[in-house]
């Protein structure tokens, strides 16, 4: 079975890269706009292009039986009748749930009739990095909306259920709802990254106006997009799906680990 990686540098792409090695898949492409650049792991074979340009994808699917897709919502339909008419069996998607700007490649990869397995991440631990100039600078967070709550994954969790779902074709036809392993607000968020790096960093409330403000500096025009986002969860939590653990047979990634892990970048 010979398995294409698209957007092999990416966030997700990268990881499930990783993944794939590890877990010894026979046959691995990874799909990247700089192969030179991209350094990728020995072994894999590395390809030049773009999904989000199709016509940078001649001959990039000969051979594939199974593709992890990117998400490129523009293009997925015509992407994924590419791959088909190229050969290819199976895809393995990173889309949003319904309502998000990704959900609707579901449906446009679906329309090439071949079996799909959808991953629908929520947000990502990472996006908690939006914090982590203010607290080097300051050392504290301002920001707004301190009761919303929501169950953030860690990006190495949704890139071993990718992997588990690109190796076994038992995921076909399965969409698969990603969260953390619990539901948390900023406060709490901010709280654990000041425990992983050993002092106090507190969560300060201060009007949406002025958290859209500071948020800007990381965020830029996405920032209030962002905190419309906090607002619908307050009171309507974002509850922990057990998928992750479903599918990987353990638990999923706690924050408090994301943040042991990724402590250096809030330094
Ligand atoms: N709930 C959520 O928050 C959620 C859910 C679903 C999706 N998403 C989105 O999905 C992304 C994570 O997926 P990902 O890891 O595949 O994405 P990513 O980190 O944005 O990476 C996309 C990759 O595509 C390739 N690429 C080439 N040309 C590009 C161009 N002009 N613009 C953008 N990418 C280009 C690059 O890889 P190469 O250099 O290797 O070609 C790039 O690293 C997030 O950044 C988020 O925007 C978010």
């Amino acid at each position: 079975m010979t398995i294409l990686v698209t957007g092999a540098t990416g966030n997700v792409g990268r990881l499930v890269v990783d993944e794939l090695v590890r877990a010894g898949a026979p046959g691995l492409r990874a799909l990247t706009v700089d192969p030179a650049r991209a350094a990728l792991p020995e072994g894999v074979e590395v390809v030049k292009g773009y999904v989000g340009r199709p016509q940078s994808l001649d001959g990039v699917f000969d051979g594939i039986d199974t593709v992890y897709l990117a998400p490129v919502p523009a293009v997925a339909r015509e992407v994924a009748a590419l791959a088909r008419d190229a050969g290819v069996q199976r895809f393995v998607t990173l889309t949003g749930g319904p309502g998000t700007e990704w959900h609707g490649i579901e449906a446009d990869v679906e329309a090439s009739g071949l079996p799909c397995t959808h991953l629908e991440p929520g947000e990502f631990m990472a996006n908690a990095t939006i914090f982590a100039e203010q607290i080097r600078t300051t050392g504290r967070v301002l920001g707004a909306y301190p009761t919303a709550a929501n169950a953030p994954i860690a990006l190495e969790d949704i890139a071993a259920v990718a992997a588990r779902a690109l190796l076994d074709d038992s995921h076909a036809g399965r969409t698969y709802d990603l969260t953390g392993p619990e539901s948390l607000t900023h406060p709490q968020i901010v709280h654990e990254i000041g425990r992983a790096l050993g002092c106090d960093v507190p969560f300060v409330e201060v009007p949406r106006e002025e958290a859209e403000a500071v948020l800007a500096d990381a965020m830029g025009e996405y920032a209030g997009w962002y905190l419309d986002g906090r607002a619908e969860l307050v009171g309507n939590p974002q509850l922990p799906t057990t998928a992750v653990a479903d599918v990987l047979g353990r638990p999923a990634t706690t924050f408090a680990q994301w943040a042991d892990a990724h402590v250096d970048e809030f330094r």
